[in-house]
């Protein structure tokens, strides 16, 4: 029948040119059986001295990936990376400065040799109100959040292209899916546009083995979340959500470390959402 149908309509199905389709026994993806494990693997998070980049810095490297761990300020990078384990380094640099997304991916690659995943997660997250904004705050938040992400991801694509793998993990926000709670204009656009980002880049890169996704967490406990909202707030925010609670680091540097693993293979351009069920509210 099927046999059929492809006679019947040799058009429907373009014949693919090497080398688009990429089964994944021909990929030269690190030899691994298990979601659990990054063994042989190298990571690069950035903003991970604390939150979400330490909570995904810390369980990729649990799970056996060796993490260059990126900090602005050098001696804050070389203490997470010796709380993080032995094969954390550090990578200081804000990211935003001209050639540091360069130098990140150099010295990760002069290091380690290879580059499996980058997860993308420095922010500001800012608050000024619309009226309030200026046009220099509302840069330095496009620069941040949103080109230095880009220019990450071109630094570490030939690599990802050499070993035809890659795995490429945006940390944008359920304010890039609808509205920021408590976040600046500054703070949503950057974060749509880095959807939007996501899905351009996923198209491109398919065919390098290379796959790109967003992570969108909603309201999660950590230090950031605290220092922004008093917690007489987020509990009442919290507790509107069909999961009641915030939610926790761990829980998203879980579903990062899936979207970055060999399992997440067929997933790409998809922007994952975790927020408790707030965002259908
Ligand atoms: N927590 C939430 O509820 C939530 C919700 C949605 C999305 N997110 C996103 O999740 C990510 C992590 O959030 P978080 O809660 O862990 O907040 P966080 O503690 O503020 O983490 C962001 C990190 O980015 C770093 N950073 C900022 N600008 C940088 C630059 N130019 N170069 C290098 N690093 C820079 C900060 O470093 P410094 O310590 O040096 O300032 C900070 O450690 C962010 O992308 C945020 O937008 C968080």
């Amino acid at each position: 029948m099927i046999r059929r149908l492809l006679r019947a309509s040799p058009r429907r199905w373009p014949r693919p040119t090497a080398p688009r389709i990429l089964v994944p026994s021909m990929t030269t993806s690190p030899d691994v059986t298990s979601i659990q494990d990054f063994t042989g693997q190298v990571a690069i998070v950035t903003g991970a001295a604390r939150g979400l980049g330490l909570a995904v810095a810390m369980r990729l490297h649990e799970r056996g990936a060796a993490v260059a761990v990126n900090v602005r300020d050098a001696e804050r990078a070389n203490a997470a990376a010796r709380a993080i384990g032995e094969r954390a380094f550090a990578v200081p640099g804000d990211v935003s400065d001209d050639g540091m997304p360069q130098e990140i991916a150099r010295r990760a690659l002069d290091r380690f040799g290879r580059i499996d995943v980058l997860v993308n997660n420095a922010a500001l997250p800012l608050t000024t109100r619309f009226e309030a904004l200026t046009a220099a705050e509302w840069r330095r938040a496009i620069e941040v959040n949103l080109t230095a992400p880009f220019l990450l991801m071109q630094a570490v694509l030939p690599a990802m292209k050499a070993q035809q793998y890659g795995r490429i993990v945006n940390i944008s926000s359920s304010a890039g899916r609808m509205v920021s709670t408590l976040g600046g204009a500054h703070y949503t656009t950057s974060k749509t546009g880095l959807l939007g980002l996501t899905r351009a880049a996923a198209k491109e890169l398919g065919c390098y083995g290379v796959t790109v996704n967003a992570v969108c967490p909603g309201m999660i406990d950590t230090e950031l979340t605290r220092e922004t909202a008093p917690g007489e707030l987020l509990e009442r925010l919290a507790g509107g959500y069909p999961i009641p609670r915030l939610g926790t680091a761990r829980e998203v540097a879980d579903l990062i470390c899936f979207a970055a693993s060999t399992s997440a293979g067929y997933i790409t351009g998809a922007s994952l959402d975790i927020n408790g069920g707030d965002l259908m509210m």
